[in-house]
């Protein structure tokens, strides 16, 4: 028997990531080839051309797991009974621009937004924050909609994590699909700790350490360090624009592996409402390494923690403190 349709709100539908998004969901990638979906697009007024535009395009697609589309300027029609919120909606960070400069331009877009999920969404819903600053977003996003189960609310560093396996597949000349196990620890930004301590490789005699294999420390500790953290700025760099496919792609990955289960044995990362594990502050939006199962995700515990990454994960915890601070700040303004 068919399945009833799921509705997935994409914010900023008519943006950059939006345009790669919504092709990739309506095609399955995100829910499953047999989930049929019922889209919702969000933009604002002045990108309404540009939003009625990607409707245009995605019926003629014809995609046929497709079974609706609501493309509106109105937040609380673009909300209604939705299932999956992922939420790209915002001003990005334009080369030049450290991400705290957008920081008040996107919380009262997100204090807003978390009334109108509260209000609209399906009680259940499941929302991804992506928009900059990620994790700071969905703080906000969780403060202001308190009837949403806090473990609902959860921002991307799956790009980031997908960066991490694409670096040690590049260096080891190993499928990517081989490596796993990779964490992102904190926030999606340049203070964030990828964490190669419990990452392994899968070969024909079973599983191998990507330390071990690597078999460079200073490489592992420094440059791959910096190149995942700094990812996101090359790209801006590169293309005068922040990434949008790998954005959208890993954005599905997110919401795949939380409705649908990570695979046995594999971890991945996402940023959720910090519940202290690891000495990490309590009451921040903290990226840690998850597994789901039934619809929800639980933090992996137990990893060993050494010296030189318990110094990362308390930097990149101080500043997402710092942003908390900030964006409260910017509230009260
Ligand atoms: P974009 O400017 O191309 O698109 C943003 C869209 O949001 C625009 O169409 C804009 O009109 C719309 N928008 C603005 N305010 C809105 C509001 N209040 N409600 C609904 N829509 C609104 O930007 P993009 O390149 O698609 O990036 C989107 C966001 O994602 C940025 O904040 C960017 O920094 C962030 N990003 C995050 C990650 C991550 O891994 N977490 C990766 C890449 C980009
Ligand atoms: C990215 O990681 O590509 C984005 O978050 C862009 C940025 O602002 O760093």
């Amino acid at each position: 028997m068919a399945k009833d349709p799921v509705r997935v709100l994409v914010t900023g539908a008519a943006g950059q990531i939006g345009y790669a998004l919504v092709p990739m969901i309506a095609r399955g990638i995100m829910l499953g080839p047999d989930q049929p979906v019922i889209l919702h697009m969000l933009d604002i007024p002045p990108a309404v051309e540009s939003l009625n535009g990607v409707k245009m395009e995605l019926q003629d697609a014809a995609f046929p797991l497709l079974k609706g589309i609501v493309a509106t300027t109105d937040v609380a029609e673009a909300c209604k009974d939705v299932n999956i919120a992922v939420m790209v909606g915002g001003f990005p960070r334009k080369e030049g621009m450290e991400r705290k400069d957008v920081m008040s331009k996107n919380v009262s877009i997100y204090k807003a937004q978390a009334s109108a999920l509260e209000q609209y969404a399906a009680k259940d819903v499941k929302v991804l924050v992506v928009a900059n600053p990620a994790n700071t977003n969905a703080l906000i996003l969780k403060e202001f909609a308190p009837s949403i189960p806090e473990k609902n609310i959860t921002c991307l560093t799956r790009l980031d994590h997908n960066r991490a396996l694409g670096q040690i597949a590049e260096r080891l000349e190993v499928p990517v699909s081989s490596v796993k196990n990779v964490i992102i620890w904190g926030n999606h930004s340049s203070s964030q700790y990828p964490d190669v301590n419990h990452a392994v490789i899968e070969g024909p005699d079973g599983e191998k350490s990507v330390r071990s294999t690597v078999s460079d420390d200073a490489w592992l500790n420094g440059e791959f360090i910096k190149v995942v953290q700094q990812r996101g700025a090359a790209i801006i760099k590169a293309r005068k624009l922040s990434s949008a496919l790998s954005a959208a792609s890993s954005a599905c990955d997110h919401i795949r592996d939380w409705v649908l289960g990570t695979p046995e044995g594999t971890f991945v990362s996402m940023g959720v409402y910090s519940d202290g594990s690891y000495n990490t502050p309590p009451g921040i939006i903290f990226s840690y390494p998850v597994i789901c199962k039934n619809g929800d995700w639980s933090i992996v515990q137990g990893l060993s923690i050494d010296e030189f990454s318990r110094e990362k994960l308390v930097a990149t915890a101080a500043e997402l403190v710092e942003e908390k601070e900030v964006a409260y700040s910017c509230i009260s303004e």
